[in-house]
């Protein structure tokens, strides 16, 4: 993972933290060891969560007002306190400290250096760290997985346009990476488009399960003070609130869900990439990628390297690894909370940052590459692609059993190849020397466009399918 050093080592002078007054001071003699200060704190990534933390403060703060917890006057200078906060973040201004230890402590602390910590002090009644980082997450997720899903759609928008354009690009189709039967450009682009359109569905789900408000949880049991949770969820935009509080601050399912989900996203992306690497190889040569999106050697100068799809299959591995790594730190923890739950938040900022990164650099490459249709075209005449359109013809019109019908077409399979040919090259006479069946219409079957335009099953490669996929992607990206 990469990792800015400079938000590790906020403080320097690691004893410099050690004497400044921590929020639970009350109960301690003695004060924290500046090792622990640089070990427990969080705000050097945690910082990221910022506006979250403000935007929760303000809602809980306005709640607090509304129900008479707290006095109107009061309610309306704890969130005008809050907007300043803001503002000294925003420009830059605003000192992060790893004596802080976190965001949330970082925030309410300026808030009480700014309007006084008698009133400062009075915005975290009825409400815990734990709750509040709850929030706090659930709304980074559930904002970056709409942006992930958006993203998502212009690739799905982009892969629609291109495929569009190839519906006639014929080109081989395969299994185990042996040619198996012509199949169109358009169609293989496709496939793709609908795997990244259960993608953009993925994430849509988890923000429809997740998009309740966990505030009001305080530390785990919820709170004598008379609150009501459902102001705090509807200002902040959730369609309603958390059942249980002690599941609330323990649960991060919405957080493996946005890292299960970018991982499969980009097993999708990295899929694609292989291929795009594969085919823009001397040995395919399907696909020129265009230059703004290649490298080159530092030695080798005749060399352009697929450098952004290699990258896109790697960083793959990391957005796993993301994943494995908070399901591995959930998975033995007791409830409520636990700190280890602080060890949440960096797999999900670099699967976010990753899976954002990599789906709009995908697009792009897609958009600017060239297809060569004419080396696909010529790759179609190799490996026979036509033979089971030929054993498919024996069973249909000949009434030859299936069995039979394969071995036939693997005759007439091994005298092209005895003759150097393709068996779509064979000529009327040729294939019927192979078996008496084989005359008449056949040779019509081995013919490379008849047989993907004889596939109009739905879901098919025949023109006539592969238009009804489109059209049903066109409706698609309409809604
Ligand atoms: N920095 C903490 C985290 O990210 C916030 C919650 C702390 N709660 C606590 N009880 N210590 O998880």
């Amino acid at each position: 993972m990469r990792r800015d050093l400079k938000f590790y080592k906020i403080t320097e002078n690691l004893n410099e933290g050690a004497s400044v007054k921590k929020m639970w001071e009350g109960r301690f003699s003695e004060a924290s060891s500046a090792l622990l200060e640089e070990f427990n704190a969080s705000i050097g990534f945690d910082r990221a969560l910022w506006q979250e933390d403000i935007a929760g403060s303000k809602a809980h703060a306005r709640m607090l007002g509304a129900c008479g917890i707290l006095k109107a006057d009061e309610s309306e200078k704890i969130v005008a306190g809050l907007d300043a906060v803001f503002e000294e973040i925003k420009s830059g201004k605003f000192e992060f400290k790893t004596a802080d230890e976190d965001i949330h402590m970082a925030v309410e602390k300026r808030l009480s250096e700014l309007i006084g910590s008698d009133l400062g002090g009075r915005l975290h009644t009825a409400r815990s760290r734990n709750d509040q980082v709850a929030l706090d997450f659930r709304l980074y997720v559930l904002k970056s997985g709409s942006a992930i899903a958006e993203k998502i759609r212009e690739l799905v928008e982009a892969l629609r346009d291109i495929a569009s354009e190839h519906t006639g690009t014929l080109m081989p189709g395969y299994t185990h990476l042996q040619h198996a039967q012509p199949v169109s450009l358009a169609y293989h682009l496709l496939a793709y488009a609908f795997m990244f359109r259960r993608d953009y569905e993925r994430f849509a789900s988890s923000r429809e399960r997740n998009n309740l408000c966990p505030l009001g949880s305080a530390a785990l049991a919820g709170t004598p003070h008379p609150i009501n949770r459902g102001l705090v969820a509807r200002e902040l935009g959730f369609a309603g609130v958390t059942p249980n509080a002690m599941d609330s601050v323990s649960d991060r399912d919405f957080a493996l869900e946005i890292l299960f989900n970018v991982s499969v996203l980009m097993t999708h992306a990295s899929r694609l990439c292989e291929e795009l690497i594969l085919w823009s190889s001397q040995e395919f040569g399907f696909i020129t990628i265009s230059d703004a999106y290649s490298t080159g050697s530092s030695i080798m100068p005749q060399k352009k390297n697929p450098d952004v799809a290699e990258l896109i299959r790697g960083k793959t591995g990391r957005v796993n690894g993301n994943l494995v790594a908070l399901l591995t730190v959930m998975k033995g923890l007791p409830l409520a909370y636990n700190k280890d739950m602080q060890e949440d938040k960096e797999g999900v900022f670099d699967s976010v940052a990753t899976a954002l990164a990599s789906l709009e650099i995908l697009k792009q490459m897609l958009k600017t590459a060239k297809f060569n249709e004419q080396n696909m075209l010529a790759m179609t005449r190799r490996g026979h692609l036509t033979a089971t359109d030929l054993a498919d013809f024996l069973v249909r019109e000949k009434n030859v059993p299936f069995r039979r019908a394969h071995f036939i077409t693997g005759k007439a399979v091994a005298y092209a190849e005895n003759l150097g040919l393709d068996l779509s090259e064979l000529n009327a006479q040729q294939l019927a020397s192979v078996d008496e069946s084989l005359g008449g219409d056949a040779v019509k079957f081995l013919d490379l466009n008849a047989s993907k335009e004889a596939r109009k099953s739905q879901g098919g490669t025949a023109n006539e399918s592969v238009m009804a996929q489109i059209e049903i992607l066109n409706e698609w990206l309409k809604g």
